[in-house]
């Protein structure tokens, strides 16, 4: 087991960042960075079946996980893998369904439904091709940048167990909610439980740091989300050892970004809907923002996305930060646009 993750990193800024250390510039990643806008990575996907075998093909995970360190330079690397990996492996497999998105054969609406599924299994058998690509990630990268290993946080996951696909409002998973709580809270518990030995197994297997996408946490009012999101991140953020630093992101969340901010977490991701000096009052200096540029703004030509970078890099006053966009970078954005936005924050000087 390592000591201190992160000693031997080339380029470790993304780290050091997340505690708060001295930076000499900000580091910059994309939420899903690995896959969707390359060509290199279509490719890959291409010569399998499909998402999934990809998905459950260490060597082929971790070759498109290294993909945008060489192509894109990015100062992080992050585990290419799905948050959906957990409710399959808990009972519920899903099918990816060209150009649709997760599809489950099986839901769980109510008491009955609990016991399609199981929470107390070895993640180590059960998701061992996340953890055998990152040990594979981690000895390809030969310590060039620090390696994100992630999960989806117990709301979103239920979201998708619940509906059984993609939804723009989850009624079915919000019905629950006010008809069965007992269930809701039971499944939330179980998806907790298993999260957290999957995060802590992929301490284990080398990831530097982990991030709980909390994607469908605006669908929720500040209520709601406190009984029903924030008990399960915070049994989350109590249970993750100081080993690694820690991000939240709660997307749409902003009535709550003080309440994540108090848990015991080094990051706090904020979607591109959220204003930078506002959510920083509530923040404070004792956490690092991670984000917040709108994915959209890679569509403009490359001298607007210059301009737009550095007057959001200007607008940030804190040196705590990662720079990162809102939200997952969409699938038909030129990858060319993409490095104008990170060549634009890597050669920013500090004015803080
Ligand atoms: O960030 C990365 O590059 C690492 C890989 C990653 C994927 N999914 C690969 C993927 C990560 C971190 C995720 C997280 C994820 N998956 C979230 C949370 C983040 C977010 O975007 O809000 C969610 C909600 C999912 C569930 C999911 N996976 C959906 C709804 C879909 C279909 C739509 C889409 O995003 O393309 C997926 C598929 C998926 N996951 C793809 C990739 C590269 C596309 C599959 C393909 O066509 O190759």
């Amino acid at each position: 087991m390592r000591i201190f993750a992160g000693m031997s990193l080339k380029n470790d800024l993304l780290l050091r960042a997340a505690r708060g250390e001295q930076i000499e510039r900000y580091p910059v990643w994309l939420m899903r960075q690995a896959g969707r806008i390359l060509p290199e990575y279509r490719k890959v996907r291409a010569s399998l079946s499909g998402f999934k075998e990809l998905v459950e093909t260490p060597e082929r995970a971790a070759e498109v996980t290294i993909q945008p360190v060489d192509l894109l330079d990015v100062d992080a690397a992050i585990i290419f893998s799905d948050i959906l990996v957990v409710p399959e492996a808990m009972g519920l497999s899903y099918e990816m369904v060209e150009q649709k998105g997760p599809w489950f054969d099986k839901t769980i609406r109510d008491a009955h439904a609990l016991r399609l599924i199981e929470s107390d299994f070895d993640v180590n058998d059960r998701l061992g091709y996340v953890m055998e690509a990152l040990k594979i990630t981690k000895k390809e990268l030969n310590n060039r940048v620090p390696l994100i290993g992630f999960a989806g946080a117990p709301w979103t996951i239920f979201c998708y167990m619940v509906e059984g696909k993609g939804s723009k409002t989850f009624s079915e998973s919000r019905k629950l909610l006010y008809t069965k709580p007992e269930v809701a809270h039971e499944l939330l518990a179980a998806i907790t439980d298993v999260t957290i030995r999957y995060l802590h197994a992929q301490i284990d297997a080398g990831a530097d740091l982990l991030q709980v996408f909390d994607s469908w946490a605006g669908i929720l009012g500040k209520e709601q989300y406190s009984e029903f999101g924030l008990t399960y991140m915070k049994r989350i953020a109590d249970a993750i050892d100081s080993r690694v630093p820690l991000t939240l992101f709660a997307k749409g969340a902003f009535h709550s970004i003080g309440e994540l901010a108090a848990l015991p977490c080094n990051t706090i991701g904020l979607d591109w809907t959220m204003d930078m000096a506002g959510a920083r009052k509530v923040v404070g200096e004792t956490r690092t923002i991670q984000g917040n540029f709108d994915p959209c703004m890679l569509y403009s030509g490359h001298a607007e996305i210059e301009k737009l970078t550095l007057n959001g890099l200007k607008s940030f006053k804190s040196k705590r930060h990662i720079v990162n966009l809102g939200h997952g970078v969409y699938p038909d954005v030129d990858p060319e646009k993409v490095k104008t936005f990170i060549k634009t924050v890597k050669n920013y000087e500090f004015s803080v």
